[in-house]
Parts: structure tokens; sequence; C-alpha cells
């Protein structure tokens, strides 16, 4: 079932402080603003990063396929994991300058999830400067773009996935960092990039890429190349499945009970499994704040009658054939997708195409032409799996310690990675001396009110969920938010973008 098995990330950034404020892109924007000249002596006039190292990159951004209007300066490509001349592996990426004075000294790096889902989902249907959602007529301009706060780049990643080459060999989180950091400094070299901030944000399985790269580059000690700030995961996959999906999966199914219109008896038995299986006591003794204590291992799903999540997926998919597990109040028709991929089931009616399958589109963003681009691969990334822990045991404590600021955020419609399991991985963790959240999260999560704008591009505005911080690691939820948050608002995830940075005014 592949809604199972590929985690389509999706994108926003929220990256700060629980208090209730006015965000960055409440600000004027401001006029492009070029250097003053010295640092890219080679630079064209109306670009801020085209030199004659950059131009075999550079991307027309008035020549996109189907998008009406200017994109902006712009680059992509492939590029290598290492300096050999004879390096066969290559992520392709799409680079984004920004024109604000203070994101100019920045770069944030997105990526989805999967494992082998492109970034190219965040940046064309969550947080890019232009969007083409699905069941939507054409790109429209997103004035909510990541890209008005900094600049963003958007990464293929690890090898295997979109349009990256190279024979996927990594085994662990550890070689896929070791790709992106080879990757990465090669990029900062041909763009002569060095010494900026480095925010790195994902979705969904990069709940593993995120803190693992963040990891490896805090220990790489050198702030020339990998000055990592802070990090941000949306429904990120951080802990063991069963904790994400099976434990919390019948509370979640209680909470959104009228969505799902299932019948009583279905109901009256998938609550007596839960409480059988150990479901139920499991969330109701360890979900409290503060913790109880380390969180023994889950119940088995295998034990005969305790797979309820995927029970509950398979009710749901009959009473609305249209269910998408990572939205859960998508009902039908299932919309077409440029992307190919609308929900739980890849659909593609017919005479559509993939956005970049198109032969113009690669010809556009200088992608190799023979590649067949799908945006969750169906081969392995990994060969043959990746073995390293999940983050919440792993790395992400030690991340949060060193960094600025950390965010975990979660759309409350998600199935895929429900809210409560993620709550749960992170009383299970211990962060500057202390395990888990002391209180429980109840303060508003406020997006600034703004003008309704184009009618293509609507974003909420208001209380739009719970947020709450403690020792520099900030949990946000979003009521009206799926899995891949870009497409509730992607008002919303700008304005977590503009909290990672803590560009925000508290009032
Ligand atoms: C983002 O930048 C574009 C282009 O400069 C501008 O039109 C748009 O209003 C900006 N969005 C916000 C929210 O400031
Ligand atoms: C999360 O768990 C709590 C405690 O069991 C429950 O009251 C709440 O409804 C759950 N929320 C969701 C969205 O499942
Ligand atoms: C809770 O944390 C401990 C210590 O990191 C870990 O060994 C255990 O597997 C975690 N439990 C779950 C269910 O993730
Ligand atoms: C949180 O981070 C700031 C720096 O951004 C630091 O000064 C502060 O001590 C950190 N808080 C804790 C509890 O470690």
């Amino acid at each position: 079932m592949r809604a199972l098995t590929c985690l389509v990330a999706l994108s926003v950034g929220y990256l700060v402080s629980g208090t209730n404020g006015q965000i960055a892109e409440q600000r004027d924007p401001l006029p492009l603003q070029r250097p003053l000249g010295g640092l890219h002596e080679e630079q064209d006039s109306e670009f801020q990063y085209l030199t004659q190292q950059t131009r075999p990159f550079q991307v027309d951004g008035k020549k996109i396929p189907d998008v009406d209007f200017d994109v902006g300066e712009s680059y992509a490509g492939l590029m290598p994991i290492s300096s050999d001349p004879h390096e066969s592996r290559k992520l392709f990426f799409w680079f984004f300058p920004t024109s604000d004075t203070l994101g100019k000294d920045e770069i944030t790096i997105w990526l989805n999830g999967g494992p082998g889902c492109s970034s190219f989902e965040g940046l064309l249907q969550e947080n890019g400067p232009f969007l083409w959602q699905p069941g939507t007529f054409k790109p429209v301009k997103n004035p909510w773009s990541w890209t008005n706060l900094t600049n963003m780049i958007w990464v293929e990643q690890p090898v295997g996935t979109g349009f990256s080459q190279g024979t996927p060999s990594a085994t662990s989180e550890k070689d896929v960092a070791a790709q992106f950091l080879g990757f990465f400094k090669q990029f900062l070299d041909t763009f002569k990039m060095s010494n900026k901030k480095i925010y790195i944000t994902g979705e969904s399985y990069a709940g593993y890429y995120v803190p693992y790269i963040a990891d490896a580059m805090f220990n790489a000690r050198n702030t020339k190349y990998y000055d990592v700030q802070s990090t941000l995961i949306y429904d990120p996959v951080i802990a063991d499945d069963t904790l994400h999906t099976q434990v919390p999966a019948v509370a979640f199914l209680d909470y959104w009970a009228p969505l799902f219109g299932l019948d009583s008896s279905f109901m009256a038995d998938i609550h007596f499994r839960a409480n059988r299986c150990g479901y139920t006591s499991y969330l109701k003794d360890f979900l409290v704040f503060p913790p109880l204590g380390t969180l023994p291992f889950p119940p088995d799903p295998r034990t005969p009658g305790c797979d309820v999540f995927g029970d509950i997926f398979t009710a749901a998919t009959v009473a609305n054939p249209c269910f998408n597990i990572y939205n859960i109040a998508t009902m039908c028709p299932l919309l077409w997708d440029v992307l190919g991929f609308p929900g739980s089931l890849a659909y593609l009616p017919p005479g559509a195409k993939i956005y970049f399958n198109r032969k113009d589109v690669k010809q556009a963003i200088h992608a190799p032409l023979s590649v067949q681009w799908a945006e969750c691969t169906d081969n392995p990334v990994f060969n043959p799996a990746d073995t390293s822990p999940p983050s919440s045991v792993s790395v992400l404590p030690s991340v949060i310690e060193r960094s600025k600021r950390t965010i975990i955020s979660q759309g409350m419609l998600d199935m895929r990675i429900i809210t409560n399991g993620t709550l749960l991985a992170i009383q299970n963790m211990t962060w500057h001396g202390m395990m888990g959240f002391q209180s429980e999260p109840k303060d508003g999560f406020f997006v600034p009110y703004h003008p309704r704008g184009p009618l293509g591009t609507m974003a909420g505005a208001g209380i739009m969920g719970v947020t709450h911080t403690e020792r520099n690691l900030t949990w946000v939820t979003v009521q009206l938010a799926g899995h891949m948050y870009g497409l509730l608002s992607s008002q919303t995830s700008c304005s977590f973008n503009a909290r990672t940075r803590n560009r925000v005014q508290t009032n």
C-alpha cells in the first residue's frame, strides 16, 4: 500500500518561539538589493549570483513552462557530492536567492521525505515562489513563498531520488548526511556562498534526514560551510512507526469521528481491540505532562487483531474511496495532480502529464532528459534499507541542544503521522537536562490576519492551532492542516519559517 510506505513530505516553516506575534512577512517587501560589489566580482548586474561558474545552472525565470509570470533569479542542476572529477553521484537542486536583506546571510534547505520523495513537491505545492497544487488550473504566484524570507534551496536527495544521479548505496542516515554535506560544500563553493547561516527544514521522512544532517554539520565543526542555526520538521517520522500510527490511532478516530463516518459496530469493535491490545492504556498512561518516565516498547501490532491502524484505514477507504491518509478531510473526487500523487493514491487522468517529466520543463531547469521523474520513486534509495534508529532515540536531543531553535510541527488532519504519537516521542526525549515537556501544550498558535489576496492563493489566519516551547524546542499543531501543510496554507507555512529565524515581533 503506497500510502503506508511512501511518506510524502509537506512543508512549511515555523521555526520559533511560542509567543503570539506578528511575523516578518508583514514587513513591506524590500526592493531587490544588489550587493555593492567586491564579493562577486564577475557578477552580472541584474543577478546576485550569476558568474561564469554558475551560468550553466541559470534558469530563465520568464521561461518556466506554463508559468506566465517571472519567477525571478534561480539556478538548478546536478551537483556532484564530492570534488572528485569522476564522481558519478550527483544531487539535483533548485536554488532561489532571496531579495530580503536579512535573508541574504542565510540558506534554508528544504527536504521532502519518503524515503525517495522529491523535494520539488515542497517547491511546487507548499513553499516555493510558484505553486501548482492538486486540482488547480495552472501555476500561481505564491505570496507566502519562503524565498521572501531567505535564500532557499530545494534538494532531491538521497541519491536515487528525483533527478539525482548515481547508484543508491546508502545504508544509514550517516551515509545520507555524508552525501548531503559533500553536495552542499560543492554547491557553496560554486556559488561562492560560504559563511552563511544554515537552516534545515523538511517533512515526513525528513524527520530522519533533517536531524541527522544537522548532527553531521555540527560534528564537522566548520562554520564556513556548516553553520547550522535551527531546524524545522513537519509531521516528522522521529520514532518507531507503531508510536506514530497504532498507539494514537483510535483516539484520533474518536477525535475526528464525524469526519470518518464509520458505523457503530465498527467503532465498538475497534475500541474493544484497542483496549485489549494495550494501545488505550499506553496512550493514557504515557501521554502526560511532565512525562512518567521512559516509554516502554509499544504493543506489537502483529498480534492478531492489533493492526487497528490498518483496519481504520481500510474501513475509511470503503466509506470514502478518496480517503487521503495525509489529510483525512479529503473527499471525492480525486483531484488531478501535476505531480501524479494527490493523496493516498497515485493518480494521473488520461491526457495529463507529470510536470517534471515534460521535456520542456526538464530543459528549462537543466534536468537530465533521460530520467523518468517520479514524486516518490518505487526504487529503494537505501540499499537494502535504512539501518539508523529514529532521530528521537538518537541524534535529535543533541541537535536541539546545539541549535538556537528547533520546531516540530504537526498537522492535526494527518493520519500517516498522528499528532499524539509525535508528542509521545517528544515526551520520551531528554534534552537540556530534562525529559519531555513539563506542561501540556495549550497556547494558541497565531497566524497574522492579512488581506484576502488573489483567490488562487487564499490562506488561513487567526489562532490556527497550539504552540508550546520548553528549553528551545517548540511544538506547533495546526488544526486544519494535513501531512503537507502548504496545501492548506502556505501563509501558515511562511509564518513557521519566520519563526524559525526568530523574526517574530512579540506584541
Ligand atoms: C513576497 O515577495 C513578492 C515579490 O517581491 C511580493 O509581491 C509579495 O507581496 C511578498 N509577500 C509578502 C507576504 O510580503
Ligand atoms: C490525544 O490523546 C488524548 C489523550 O488520550 C486525547 O484526549 C485526544 O483526543 C487525542 N487527540 C487526538 C487528536 O487524537
Ligand atoms: C524511549 O527512549 C529510550 C531511551 O532513548 C529508548 O530506548 C526507547 O526505545 C524509547 N521508547 C520508544 C517507544 O521509542
Ligand atoms: C536556548 O538557546 C539560547 C540561544 O539561542 C541560549 O541562550 C539558551 O540558554 C538556550 N536555552 C536553554 C534552556 O538551554
